[in-house]
Protein backbone atom coordinates (compact mmCIF):
# COMPACT_ATOMS: atom_id res chain seq x y z
CA UNK A 1 0.00 0.00 0.00
CA UNK A 2 2.81 2.67 -0.15
CA UNK A 3 3.18 2.60 -3.80
CA UNK A 4 3.33 6.16 -4.72
CA UNK A 5 0.20 5.55 -6.55
CA UNK A 6 -1.72 4.42 -3.39
CA UNK A 7 -0.35 7.91 -1.75
CA UNK A 8 -1.82 10.04 -4.51
CA UNK A 9 -4.84 8.60 -4.25
CA UNK A 10 -5.00 9.26 -0.32
CA UNK A 11 -3.73 12.69 -0.91
CA UNK A 12 -5.84 15.72 -1.56
CA UNK A 13 -4.82 18.81 -3.90
CA UNK A 14 -2.96 21.18 -2.11
CA UNK A 15 -5.07 23.74 -2.90
CA UNK A 16 -8.32 21.91 -1.45
CA UNK A 17 -9.59 23.47 1.57
CA UNK A 18 -10.56 21.71 4.81
CA UNK A 19 -13.39 23.34 7.31
CA UNK A 20 -15.83 22.70 9.87
CA UNK A 21 -19.44 23.94 10.15
CA UNK A 22 -21.82 24.87 13.11
CA UNK A 23 -25.17 27.15 12.53
CA UNK A 24 -26.50 30.28 14.52
CA UNK A 25 -29.41 28.28 16.56
CA UNK A 26 -28.07 25.45 17.28
CA UNK A 27 -24.86 26.79 19.02
CA UNK A 28 -25.71 30.26 19.59
CA UNK A 29 -28.06 30.81 22.53
CA UNK A 30 -28.34 34.46 23.96
CA UNK A 31 -32.06 33.90 22.31
CA UNK A 32 -33.53 37.40 23.22
CA UNK A 33 -29.86 38.96 24.36
CA UNK A 34 -28.94 42.45 23.27
CA UNK A 35 -32.27 43.07 21.20
CA UNK A 36 -32.19 40.21 19.17
CA UNK A 37 -36.02 39.17 17.77
CA UNK A 38 -37.88 36.00 18.17
CA UNK A 39 -37.15 33.59 15.15
CA UNK A 40 -39.41 30.81 14.12
CA UNK A 41 -37.54 28.36 16.65
CA UNK A 42 -37.70 29.95 19.42
CA UNK A 43 -41.12 30.36 19.10
CA UNK A 44 -42.02 27.08 17.94
CA UNK A 45 -39.76 25.56 21.15
CA UNK A 46 -41.73 27.65 23.59
CA UNK A 47 -44.94 27.31 22.38
CA UNK A 48 -44.60 23.16 22.21
CA UNK A 49 -41.76 22.08 24.32
CA UNK A 50 -42.93 18.61 23.26
CA UNK A 51 -41.59 19.46 19.81
CA UNK A 52 -38.30 18.69 20.56
CA UNK A 53 -37.25 15.08 21.69
CA UNK A 54 -36.02 15.96 25.07
CA UNK A 55 -37.94 19.17 25.54
CA UNK A 56 -35.00 21.24 24.48
CA UNK A 57 -34.56 24.09 22.59
CA UNK A 58 -31.87 27.26 21.66
CA UNK A 59 -32.34 29.62 24.76
CA UNK A 60 -28.82 28.41 25.95
CA UNK A 61 -27.52 25.82 23.30
CA UNK A 62 -23.66 26.00 22.97
CA UNK A 63 -24.08 29.49 24.68
CA UNK A 64 -21.39 30.45 21.67
CA UNK A 65 -22.62 33.92 21.70
CA UNK A 66 -20.59 34.42 24.88
CA UNK A 67 -18.18 31.63 24.17
CA UNK A 68 -17.49 32.70 20.31
CA UNK A 69 -13.79 33.25 21.52
CA UNK A 70 -13.33 29.70 22.73
CA UNK A 71 -15.08 28.46 19.66
CA UNK A 72 -12.62 29.66 17.19
CA UNK A 73 -9.75 28.19 19.43
CA UNK A 74 -11.14 24.80 18.87
CA UNK A 75 -12.09 25.69 15.13
CA UNK A 76 -7.87 26.91 15.14
CA UNK A 77 -6.84 23.17 16.96
CA UNK A 78 -8.72 21.54 13.76
CA UNK A 79 -5.91 23.29 11.56
CA UNK A 80 -8.67 23.85 8.81
CA UNK A 81 -8.95 26.70 6.53
CA UNK A 82 -12.41 27.63 7.14
CA UNK A 83 -14.92 28.01 9.76
CA UNK A 84 -18.41 27.89 8.16
CA UNK A 85 -21.08 29.31 10.41
CA UNK A 86 -24.17 31.20 9.91
CA UNK A 87 -25.78 34.96 10.81
CA UNK A 88 -29.32 34.60 13.11
CA UNK A 89 -31.47 37.00 11.21
CA UNK A 90 -33.21 38.26 13.96
CA UNK A 91 -30.29 38.96 15.50
CA UNK A 92 -29.60 41.69 13.20
CA UNK A 93 -33.01 42.63 11.74
CA UNK A 94 -35.22 41.90 14.78
CA UNK A 95 -38.10 42.68 12.98
CA UNK A 96 -37.09 40.66 9.76
CA UNK A 97 -37.16 43.68 7.90
CA UNK A 98 -35.01 46.94 8.00
CA UNK A 99 -37.06 48.94 10.75
CA UNK A 100 -35.14 48.11 13.08
CA UNK A 101 -31.08 47.00 12.60
CA UNK A 102 -29.56 46.12 16.04
CA UNK A 103 -26.31 47.51 16.01
CA UNK A 104 -25.24 44.70 18.76
CA UNK A 105 -25.95 41.93 16.61
CA UNK A 106 -24.09 43.44 13.84
CA UNK A 107 -21.13 44.07 16.73
CA UNK A 108 -21.82 40.14 17.68
CA UNK A 109 -20.29 39.26 14.44
CA UNK A 110 -18.16 41.54 13.65
CA UNK A 111 -16.02 40.57 16.44
CA UNK A 112 -16.76 36.54 15.32
CA UNK A 113 -15.45 37.55 12.23
CA UNK A 114 -12.66 39.42 13.33
CA UNK A 115 -11.13 36.94 15.82
CA UNK A 116 -11.75 34.21 12.98
CA UNK A 117 -9.54 36.33 10.73
CA UNK A 118 -7.10 36.99 13.29
CA UNK A 119 -6.84 32.98 13.59
CA UNK A 120 -5.99 32.69 10.04
CA UNK A 121 -8.96 31.06 9.41
CA UNK A 122 -11.76 32.36 6.66
CA UNK A 123 -14.79 32.91 7.50
CA UNK A 124 -17.99 30.93 5.05
CA UNK A 125 -21.06 32.78 6.06
CA UNK A 126 -24.34 31.00 5.39
CA UNK A 127 -26.91 33.98 5.15
CA UNK A 128 -29.84 31.73 6.19
CA UNK A 129 -29.91 28.24 7.99
CA UNK A 130 -33.44 27.77 8.87
CA UNK A 131 -34.11 30.59 11.73
CA UNK A 132 -36.58 32.81 9.89
CA UNK A 133 -37.64 36.16 12.43
CA UNK A 134 -40.94 35.24 13.71
CA UNK A 135 -42.50 38.70 12.01
CA UNK A 136 -41.59 37.58 8.82
CA UNK A 137 -43.78 34.05 9.67
CA UNK A 138 -46.53 36.10 11.07
CA UNK A 139 -46.78 37.29 7.01
CA UNK A 140 -46.74 33.76 5.93
CA UNK A 141 -43.06 33.18 6.27
CA UNK A 142 -41.78 31.58 3.16
CA UNK A 143 -44.73 30.86 1.24
CA UNK A 144 -44.92 34.97 1.05
CA UNK A 145 -42.90 35.57 -1.82
CA UNK A 146 -42.58 38.85 -0.66
CA UNK A 147 -40.08 37.26 1.94
CA UNK A 148 -37.67 37.37 -0.80
CA UNK A 149 -37.45 40.66 -0.89
CA UNK A 150 -36.64 40.92 2.59
CA UNK A 151 -34.06 38.43 2.23
CA UNK A 152 -32.88 40.54 -0.06
CA UNK A 153 -32.41 43.53 2.09
CA UNK A 154 -30.88 41.02 4.96
CA UNK A 155 -27.95 40.12 2.64
CA UNK A 156 -27.37 43.14 1.27
CA UNK A 157 -27.28 44.37 4.92
CA UNK A 158 -24.50 41.72 5.15
CA UNK A 159 -22.06 42.29 2.02
CA UNK A 160 -21.74 45.38 3.04
CA UNK A 161 -21.64 45.34 6.75
CA UNK A 162 -19.12 41.86 6.33
CA UNK A 163 -18.42 41.46 2.55
CA UNK A 164 -14.89 42.89 3.46
CA UNK A 165 -13.71 40.36 5.34
CA UNK A 166 -15.83 37.19 4.29
CA UNK A 167 -15.67 36.04 0.49
CA UNK A 168 -17.40 32.96 1.20
CA UNK A 169 -21.05 33.49 1.18
CA UNK A 170 -23.96 30.71 1.60
CA UNK A 171 -27.23 32.28 0.97
CA UNK A 172 -29.54 29.01 2.03
CA UNK A 173 -29.09 25.88 3.64
CA UNK A 174 -30.86 22.69 2.17
CA UNK A 175 -33.82 24.81 1.06
CA UNK A 176 -35.48 20.92 0.59
CA UNK A 177 -35.49 21.17 4.60
CA UNK A 178 -36.70 24.79 4.95
CA UNK A 179 -39.63 23.40 2.44
CA UNK A 180 -40.57 20.73 4.80
CA UNK A 181 -41.53 23.16 7.26
CA UNK A 182 -44.04 23.76 5.60
CA UNK A 183 -45.80 20.56 5.21
CA UNK A 184 -45.54 19.09 8.74
CA UNK A 185 -42.32 17.21 8.58
CA UNK A 186 -41.01 18.18 12.32
CA UNK A 187 -39.10 21.54 11.46
CA UNK A 188 -40.36 25.26 12.28
CA UNK A 189 -42.70 26.72 11.63
CA UNK A 190 -44.59 23.42 11.53
CA UNK A 191 -47.06 24.40 9.14
CA UNK A 192 -48.84 21.57 7.49
CA UNK A 193 -49.47 21.96 4.27
CA UNK A 194 -47.91 19.15 2.17
CA UNK A 195 -47.54 19.37 -1.62
CA UNK A 196 -48.88 22.88 -1.37
CA UNK A 197 -46.75 25.04 1.27
CA UNK A 198 -43.32 22.97 0.70
CA UNK A 199 -43.88 23.85 -3.35
CA UNK A 200 -44.42 27.55 -2.42
CA UNK A 201 -41.64 27.81 0.29
CA UNK A 202 -38.96 26.15 -2.28
CA UNK A 203 -39.97 28.73 -4.69
CA UNK A 204 -40.18 31.57 -2.84
CA UNK A 205 -36.46 30.64 -1.68
CA UNK A 206 -34.97 29.60 -5.29
CA UNK A 207 -36.46 33.25 -6.26
CA UNK A 208 -34.45 35.01 -3.36
CA UNK A 209 -31.62 33.15 -3.44
CA UNK A 210 -31.13 34.19 -7.28
CA UNK A 211 -32.09 37.96 -6.01
CA UNK A 212 -29.15 38.29 -3.47
CA UNK A 213 -26.82 36.25 -6.01
CA UNK A 214 -27.11 39.08 -8.61
CA UNK A 215 -26.88 41.71 -6.08
CA UNK A 216 -23.77 40.41 -5.35
CA UNK A 217 -23.11 39.99 -8.45
CA UNK A 218 -23.80 43.55 -9.78
CA UNK A 219 -22.89 45.47 -6.54
CA UNK A 220 -20.26 43.60 -4.67
CA UNK A 221 -18.65 41.43 -6.90
CA UNK A 222 -15.90 43.97 -8.21
CA UNK A 223 -14.60 44.92 -4.66
CA UNK A 224 -15.41 42.46 -2.50
CA UNK A 225 -14.37 39.28 -4.93
CA UNK A 226 -16.03 36.70 -3.09
CA UNK A 227 -18.23 33.40 -3.61
CA UNK A 228 -21.82 33.06 -3.92
CA UNK A 229 -23.28 29.82 -3.70
CA UNK A 230 -25.63 27.34 -2.20
CA UNK A 231 -26.21 24.60 -0.49
CA UNK A 232 -28.20 21.80 -0.55
CA UNK A 233 -29.20 18.22 1.19
CA UNK A 234 -28.20 15.22 -1.59
CA UNK A 235 -28.64 11.64 -0.51
CA UNK A 236 -27.93 8.71 -3.03
CA UNK A 237 -30.85 6.87 -4.26
CA UNK A 238 -30.53 3.18 -4.66
CA UNK A 239 -33.13 1.29 -6.45
CA UNK A 240 -34.55 -1.22 -4.08
CA UNK A 241 -34.58 -3.88 -7.30
CA UNK A 242 -33.49 -3.89 -10.54
CA UNK A 243 -36.74 -3.80 -12.17
CA UNK A 244 -37.22 -0.97 -14.21
CA UNK A 245 -39.87 1.40 -12.11
CA UNK A 246 -37.40 0.91 -9.00
CA UNK A 247 -34.75 2.43 -11.46
CA UNK A 248 -37.14 4.85 -12.83
CA UNK A 249 -38.37 5.52 -9.21
CA UNK A 250 -34.32 6.29 -7.61
CA UNK A 251 -33.86 8.78 -10.46
CA UNK A 252 -37.17 10.71 -9.87
CA UNK A 253 -36.21 11.28 -5.88
CA UNK A 254 -33.01 12.47 -6.91
CA UNK A 255 -35.36 14.99 -9.60
CA UNK A 256 -37.72 15.67 -6.68
CA UNK A 257 -35.21 16.21 -4.13
CA UNK A 258 -32.13 17.27 -4.95
CA UNK A 259 -33.12 18.13 -8.44
CA UNK A 260 -35.80 20.56 -6.93
CA UNK A 261 -33.48 23.02 -6.19
CA UNK A 262 -30.47 22.46 -8.52
CA UNK A 263 -31.94 21.86 -11.74
CA UNK A 264 -33.06 25.61 -11.66
CA UNK A 265 -29.78 27.01 -11.01
CA UNK A 266 -27.42 24.34 -12.44
CA UNK A 267 -28.78 22.67 -15.74
CA UNK A 268 -28.35 24.28 -18.76
CA UNK A 269 -32.21 24.48 -19.45
CA UNK A 270 -33.26 25.45 -16.28
CA UNK A 271 -36.74 25.68 -14.23
CA UNK A 272 -37.48 22.66 -12.38
CA UNK A 273 -36.90 19.15 -13.45
CA UNK A 274 -39.40 17.86 -16.22
CA UNK A 275 -40.55 15.20 -14.45
CA UNK A 276 -41.39 17.01 -11.72
CA UNK A 277 -43.47 19.62 -13.21
CA UNK A 278 -45.41 16.63 -15.43
CA UNK A 279 -46.32 15.31 -12.35
CA UNK A 280 -46.83 17.63 -9.99
CA UNK A 281 -49.78 19.27 -12.55
CA UNK A 282 -50.84 15.82 -13.30
CA UNK A 283 -51.95 15.31 -9.82
CA UNK A 284 -52.96 18.69 -9.36
CA UNK A 285 -55.29 18.09 -12.73
CA UNK A 286 -56.48 14.79 -11.14
CA UNK A 287 -57.28 16.83 -7.50
CA UNK A 288 -59.60 18.82 -9.81
CA UNK A 289 -57.54 21.95 -9.77
CA UNK A 290 -57.13 24.67 -12.30
CA UNK A 291 -53.07 24.81 -11.75
CA UNK A 292 -50.34 22.82 -10.77
CA UNK A 293 -49.70 22.89 -7.03
CA UNK A 294 -45.30 23.22 -8.06
CA UNK A 295 -45.41 27.25 -8.85
CA UNK A 296 -44.19 28.37 -12.23
CA UNK A 297 -41.48 30.45 -12.64
CA UNK A 298 -41.47 33.40 -15.36
CA UNK A 299 -39.09 33.22 -18.80
CA UNK A 300 -37.41 36.07 -16.90
CA UNK A 301 -37.41 34.24 -13.27
CA UNK A 302 -35.57 30.94 -15.32
CA UNK A 303 -33.06 33.51 -16.68
CA UNK A 304 -32.00 34.85 -13.27
CA UNK A 305 -31.71 31.25 -11.53
CA UNK A 306 -29.65 29.54 -14.62
CA UNK A 307 -26.22 29.92 -13.80
CA UNK A 308 -26.81 31.93 -10.54
CA UNK A 309 -24.19 30.25 -7.92
CA UNK A 310 -20.28 30.00 -7.99
CA UNK A 311 -20.28 26.48 -6.19
CA UNK A 312 -22.90 24.01 -5.30
CA UNK A 313 -22.50 22.95 -1.57
CA UNK A 314 -23.28 19.40 -1.11
CA UNK A 315 -24.64 18.07 2.61
CA UNK A 316 -24.38 14.66 2.24
CA UNK A 317 -24.69 11.93 5.13
CA UNK A 318 -26.26 8.90 4.02
CA UNK A 319 -27.97 6.30 1.05
CA UNK A 320 -31.76 5.39 0.91
CA UNK A 321 -33.09 2.53 -0.88
CA UNK A 322 -36.25 3.44 -3.52
CA UNK A 323 -38.60 1.65 -4.61
CA UNK A 324 -41.53 2.77 -6.95
CA UNK A 325 -45.36 3.39 -5.51
CA UNK A 326 -48.04 6.24 -4.71
CA UNK A 327 -48.26 6.61 -0.93
CA UNK A 328 -48.49 8.92 1.83
CA UNK A 329 -50.93 12.15 2.09
CA UNK A 330 -52.89 13.31 -0.62
CA UNK A 331 -51.33 15.69 -1.58
CA UNK A 332 -47.73 15.73 -0.98
CA UNK A 333 -44.24 15.65 -2.61
CA UNK A 334 -43.70 12.18 -1.47
CA UNK A 335 -46.42 10.85 -3.25
CA UNK A 336 -45.81 13.18 -6.34
CA UNK A 337 -42.61 11.94 -6.31
CA UNK A 338 -43.90 8.35 -7.00
CA UNK A 339 -40.51 7.26 -4.81
CA UNK A 340 -40.63 5.11 -1.35
CA UNK A 341 -37.98 5.24 0.64
CA UNK A 342 -36.05 2.79 3.32
CA UNK A 343 -32.94 1.67 4.16
CA UNK A 344 -30.73 -1.84 4.42
CA UNK A 345 -31.22 -3.05 7.79
CA UNK A 346 -27.31 -4.68 6.94
CA UNK A 347 -26.32 -0.99 6.55
CA UNK A 348 -24.77 0.28 9.98
CA UNK A 349 -26.36 2.74 12.27
CA UNK A 350 -25.66 5.80 14.18
CA UNK A 351 -27.26 7.91 16.62
CA UNK A 352 -29.97 9.55 14.33
CA UNK A 353 -32.20 6.98 12.86
CA UNK A 354 -32.18 8.50 8.94
CA UNK A 355 -28.46 8.35 9.18
CA UNK A 356 -26.86 4.91 8.13
CA UNK A 357 -23.68 4.05 6.64
CA UNK A 358 -22.98 3.74 3.21
CA UNK A 359 -19.73 5.65 2.19
CA UNK A 360 -20.09 4.09 -1.53
CA UNK A 361 -23.46 6.60 -1.66
CA UNK A 362 -21.12 9.45 -1.60
CA UNK A 363 -19.08 8.52 -4.78
CA UNK A 364 -22.05 8.32 -6.58
CA UNK A 365 -23.98 11.05 -5.60
CA UNK A 366 -21.09 13.14 -6.29
CA UNK A 367 -20.56 11.53 -10.01
CA UNK A 368 -24.60 12.55 -10.66
CA UNK A 369 -24.15 15.73 -9.83
CA UNK A 370 -21.12 15.94 -11.88
CA UNK A 371 -22.89 14.55 -14.63
CA UNK A 372 -26.22 16.30 -14.39
CA UNK A 373 -25.12 19.71 -13.78
CA UNK A 374 -22.03 20.01 -15.87
CA UNK A 375 -18.81 19.55 -13.43
CA UNK A 376 -19.67 22.29 -11.54
CA UNK A 377 -17.71 23.08 -8.56
CA UNK A 378 -18.71 21.58 -5.52
CA UNK A 379 -17.63 22.20 -1.90
CA UNK A 380 -19.11 19.56 0.98
CA UNK A 381 -20.38 21.77 3.40
CA UNK A 382 -21.59 18.72 5.55
CA UNK A 383 -20.75 15.33 5.99
CA UNK A 384 -20.32 13.72 9.93
CA UNK A 385 -21.85 10.99 12.19
CA UNK A 386 -24.10 10.86 15.39
CA UNK A 387 -23.94 9.23 18.21
CA UNK A 388 -25.80 9.76 21.79
CA UNK A 389 -23.43 9.46 23.98
CA UNK A 390 -20.54 12.05 22.84
CA UNK A 391 -18.24 9.83 24.15
CA UNK A 392 -14.52 10.69 23.89
CA UNK A 393 -13.26 7.61 22.37
CA UNK A 394 -15.52 8.16 19.30
CA UNK A 395 -14.09 5.11 16.97
CA UNK A 396 -17.43 4.73 15.15
CA UNK A 397 -16.99 8.52 13.89
CA UNK A 398 -13.64 8.19 12.85
CA UNK A 399 -14.57 5.05 11.15
CA UNK A 400 -17.25 6.77 9.31
CA UNK A 401 -15.11 9.89 8.61
CA UNK A 402 -12.43 7.80 7.51
CA UNK A 403 -14.92 5.46 5.04
CA UNK A 404 -16.71 8.32 3.32
CA UNK A 405 -13.58 10.48 2.64
CA UNK A 406 -11.82 7.77 1.08
CA UNK A 407 -14.82 7.46 -1.08
CA UNK A 408 -14.74 11.33 -1.68
CA UNK A 409 -11.07 10.73 -3.14
CA UNK A 410 -12.08 8.48 -5.43
CA UNK A 411 -14.75 10.68 -6.37
CA UNK A 412 -12.38 13.43 -7.59
CA UNK A 413 -9.17 11.14 -8.69
CA UNK A 414 -11.06 7.95 -10.31
CA UNK A 415 -14.12 10.45 -11.62
CA UNK A 416 -12.61 13.83 -11.90
CA UNK A 417 -15.62 15.08 -9.98
CA UNK A 418 -14.58 18.92 -9.12
CA UNK A 419 -15.05 19.04 -5.35
CA UNK A 420 -12.66 21.76 -4.05
CA UNK A 421 -13.59 22.13 -0.63
CA UNK A 422 -14.68 19.43 2.53
CA UNK A 423 -16.33 20.69 5.72
CA UNK A 424 -16.75 18.56 8.82
CA UNK A 425 -20.22 18.62 10.70
CA UNK A 426 -20.13 19.38 13.58
CA UNK A 427 -17.43 21.60 15.43
CA UNK A 428 -18.93 20.32 18.65
CA UNK A 429 -22.36 18.74 19.62
CA UNK A 430 -25.10 20.81 19.15
CA UNK A 431 -29.01 21.23 19.19
CA UNK A 432 -30.32 18.35 16.48
CA UNK A 433 -33.26 20.64 16.17
CA UNK A 434 -36.45 18.18 16.58
CA UNK A 435 -34.03 16.08 18.31
CA UNK A 436 -32.69 18.02 21.24
CA UNK A 437 -28.99 17.68 22.57
CA UNK A 438 -29.88 13.96 21.79
CA UNK A 439 -28.17 13.45 19.32
CA UNK A 440 -24.59 14.13 18.60
CA UNK A 441 -22.60 15.69 15.53
CA UNK A 442 -19.13 16.75 17.20
CA UNK A 443 -15.81 16.87 16.88
CA UNK A 444 -15.76 18.14 20.45
CA UNK A 445 -17.94 16.80 23.44
CA UNK A 446 -19.89 19.59 25.32
CA UNK A 447 -21.36 19.28 29.01
CA UNK A 448 -24.66 20.12 28.66
CA UNK A 449 -24.93 20.12 32.87
CA UNK A 450 -22.21 22.49 33.03
CA UNK A 451 -22.67 25.97 32.56
CA UNK A 452 -19.62 26.77 31.09
CA UNK A 453 -20.82 24.10 28.48
CA UNK A 454 -17.28 23.09 28.91
CA UNK A 455 -15.91 21.87 25.12
CA UNK A 456 -13.75 18.47 25.50
CA UNK A 457 -11.79 17.12 22.02
CA UNK A 458 -12.90 13.77 20.98
CA UNK A 459 -10.47 11.30 19.59
CA UNK A 460 -12.18 12.25 16.05
CA UNK A 461 -11.34 15.61 16.25
CA UNK A 462 -7.15 14.84 16.01
CA UNK A 463 -8.00 12.66 13.67
CA UNK A 464 -9.45 15.30 11.28
CA UNK A 465 -7.14 17.76 12.55
CA UNK A 466 -4.36 15.37 10.99
CA UNK A 467 -6.20 14.95 7.82
CA UNK A 468 -6.57 18.92 7.55
CA UNK A 469 -2.63 19.05 8.59
CA UNK A 470 -1.20 16.57 5.96
CA UNK A 471 -3.93 16.68 3.22
CA UNK A 472 -3.66 13.20 3.46
CA UNK A 473 -5.77 10.22 4.79
CA UNK A 474 -3.92 7.98 6.98
CA UNK A 475 -3.75 4.75 5.05
C1 LIG B 1 -27.99 19.24 8.05
C2 LIG B 1 -28.17 20.56 8.71
O1 LIG B 1 -27.68 21.58 7.91
C3 LIG B 1 -27.62 20.67 10.13
O2 LIG B 1 -28.20 21.78 10.72
C4 LIG B 1 -27.89 19.39 10.88
O3 LIG B 1 -27.52 19.48 12.21
C5 LIG B 1 -27.16 18.25 10.19
N1 LIG B 1 -27.65 18.12 8.83
C6 LIG B 1 -27.29 16.89 10.86
O4 LIG B 1 -28.61 16.45 10.75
Amino acid sequence: MNSPTANAALTFPPTFKFGVATAAYQVEGAWDEDGKGENIWDHLLHKNPEFTEDRANGDIANDSYHRYKEDVQLVKALNVDFYRFSIAWSRILPKGDLSVVNQKGLDYYNNLIDEVVANGIEPMVTIYHWDLPQELQKLGGWTNRETALYFRDYAELLFTSFGDRVKWWITFNDPQVISSGYSGDKMAPNVEKPGVGDYLCGHTVLLAHSQAFHLYDSTFRATQKGQVGIVFGGSWAIPKTDSPDDIAAAERYMQFYLGWFAHPIFSQEGDYPHVMRERVAANSAREGLRRSRLPQFSREEIELLRGSSDFLGLNHYTSFHVEADETGPCPSLGRDSGAVLSQDPSWPGSGSSWLKVVPWGFRNVLSWIHEQYNGPNIIITENGFSDRDGRIDDMERISYYKSYIQELLKAIHKDGVKVTGYSAWSLMDNLEWASGYREKFGLYQVDYNNPNRTRTPKKSSKFFAEIARTHKLPS
